[in-house]
């Protein structure tokens, strides 16, 4: 029987070594859970999701079904990555379904941050039941759940992302592999796992994704001036250093135009906003220091690389009074 609570005397996993006994660990739970039965799982390429994914293949390989919905509003060779890691490293049995055109269409026209949110999710909700009735014989939702999203949901903080939301002709029986574990064991549990770098060290990412970085009505011209931007600047800042250090940047294209020129020409064009943060808990955050020069390089770059761009500005506002995210 799996563990429901983190042991109050869990040595904290800090080492290859470690993470590989709870590896071995929850391989044994899992297959004494599952049995010979179907599994299902929303992998959304985050950090835990993907973890609960490479435990769960090695745990019970064909068994586990995952569904990548790729909502459109993904940051740039995410769905690729997913695709490229998942499906053809790791053999997995990948549904990749792209919803993108279904998204952007519900979201055309809503301005409100609210709205756009609940839109997503729902919409999301919606294709992943779709793609779940399509599945015969899946008894188990595997979920990324970790345990401070268990210690979050006990103090009233927020709400657990569990199944709840799911119509109810979908009645799984949950499988939690990591739920005891924080997220910096998360990670190391994920690279034990051969998981890249890259993906287990991520930044966060908000669940809506580039949609809170288009503040307004989401239209698809500048949802691809925020990838394209965003592209820029994570090159960037791991070209320079910065990936690792800042805690999350990321760039948002507001719904305004300003008067430029480009090649002697009047150039109306949408304006890039860099917000690069730091924090311990993204209640409160602090500006990040970027060299002078590298902002430079940045306007430079998304000025000439990014269509329909001709202004970068540089967000100057910690948390309080701004928050990390522009929605
Ligand atoms: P704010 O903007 O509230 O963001 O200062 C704090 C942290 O939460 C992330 N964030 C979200 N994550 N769904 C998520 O999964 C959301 O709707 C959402 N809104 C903000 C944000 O990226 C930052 O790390």
């Amino acid at each position: 029987m799996a563990v429901e609570r983190r042991p109050e005397d869990m040595v904290r996993i800090t080492t290859p070594e470690l993470a590989q006994v709870f590896i071995d660990e929850q391989i044994k739970e899992i297959r004494e859970q599952v049995g010979d039965k179907k599994v299902l799982l929303a992998l959304s390429g985050g950090v835990d999701s993907s973890v609960v994914a490479a435990l769960l293949i090695k745990a019970i390989g064909d068994q586990l079904t995952s569904v990548h919905v790729n909502h459109g509003l993904l940051r740039k060779g995410e769905p690729e990555q997913v695709i490229e890691v998942f499906r053809n490293q790791m053999k997995a049995n990948l549904v990749y379904v792209d919803a993108t055109d279904r998204f952007l269409d519900k979201l055309a026209g809503v301005t409100d941050p609210e709205t756009k949110r609940k839109i997503i999710g729902g919409e999301f909700i919606e294709v992943f039941a779709e793609e779940a009735r399509k599945l015969d014989g899946v008894e188990f939702l595997a979920q990324g759940t970790i345990w401070p999203d268990i210690l979050e949901s006990e103090e009233g903080i927020k709400a657990h992302h569990n199944a709840g939301g799911l119509p109810e002709d979908l009645d799984f029986e949950l499988v939690e592999p990591i739920k005891i574990l924080f997220k910096d064991e998360v990670r190391i549990v994920g690279e034990q796992l051969g998981l890249p770098h890259g993906m287990v060290y991520r930044q966060p990412f908000p669940g809506p994704g580039l949609g809170v970085r288009c503040p307004g009505a989401i239209t698809r011209d500048r949802l691809e001036a925020v990838r394209e931007s965003d592209a820029i600047l994570r090159e960037e800042f791991a070209k320079h250093g910065l990936e690792g250090k800042v805690w999350q940047y990321f760039t948002v294209v507001p719904d305004f135009r300003s008067t430029g020129v480009k090649d002697g020409k009047r150039a109306f064009e949408w304006s890039v906003i860099i917000r690069a943060v730091n924090t311990k808990d993204a209640m409160t955050a602090a500006v990040e220091n970027i060299p002078f020069d590298l902002m430079c390089h940045l306007v430079e770059r998304i000025t000439h690389e990014v269509p329909g761009v001709n202004r970068v500005l540089y967000d100057f506002t910690p948390k309080p009074t701004g928050t990390i995210e522009f929605e």
